[in-house]
């Protein structure tokens, strides 16, 4: 990697998607032959990391959803008003190629897309992931999500929370446009 920051924006035609390998077959072929099928129905957006605006080090993907107040653990869902689901943002997917792994890339991600969930004028409770693995939940949890207690691999965080990370400008992923 360069050290030049990313440029983080969303996925566009000028973005190479053919390259892109993280090194799990489902998530660089979701990129490549699905992703833009799914913003055009509006059923996700997709944001990518660029050292160069052509080539993909990193992308994630958000889509509106919610959580049943039921599945949230006790102690979250007593602070909240009694209605059967609480909004969310579900970051459906997100990736880093094998050539930037390790390197902050997909802490930055996480950031960019909390920052994006939280400054929407639409509210939602928190951000949600599906862990795809044991290890990819352990990279939520340490970054402060909380599992589900009956979905170990469903897990959330606050948007509140984002007030406590990070200023974006510090990640080595610097915001572009919505
Ligand atoms: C998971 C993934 C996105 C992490 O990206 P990355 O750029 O290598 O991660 P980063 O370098 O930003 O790591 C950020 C922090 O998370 C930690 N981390 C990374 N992977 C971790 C893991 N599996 N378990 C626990 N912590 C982890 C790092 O140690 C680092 O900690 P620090 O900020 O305290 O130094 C990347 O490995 C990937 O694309 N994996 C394949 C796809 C995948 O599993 N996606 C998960 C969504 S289902």
């Amino acid at each position: 990697m360069s050290g030049a920051p990313f440029q983080l924006s969303p996925l566009a035609a000028a973005h190479d998607r053919t390259l892109f390998d993280c090194g799990s077959p489902p998530l660089n072929r979701y990129l490549r032959e699905h992703a833009t099928q799914d913003i055009r129905r509006r059923v996700a957006a997709c944001f990518v990391a660029s050292p160069d605006g052509q080539r993909i080090a990193g992308y994630y993907t958000l889509a509106s959803a919610s959580l049943l107040l039921v599945d949230l653990p006790a102690v979250v869902g007593k602070k909240l008003p009694r209605y059967p689901t609480v909004p969310a943002v579900r970051m459906g997917r997100l990736a880093v190629d094998q050539a930037f792994k390790g390197q902050g890339l997909g802490g930055a991600l996480l950031a960019d897309a909390l920052t994006r969930a939280a400054r929407a004028e639409i509210a939602a409770y928190a951000l949600v992931v599906d862990a795809k693995d044991e290890p990819a939940a352990q990279f939520y949890r340490h970054h402060g999500f909380v599992a589900l207690p009956e979905a170990p691999r469903t897990l959330f965080l606050p948007l509140a929370t984002i007030e406590l990370l990070p200023v974006p400008g510090r990640h080595p992923g610097q915001s572009q446009g919505r």
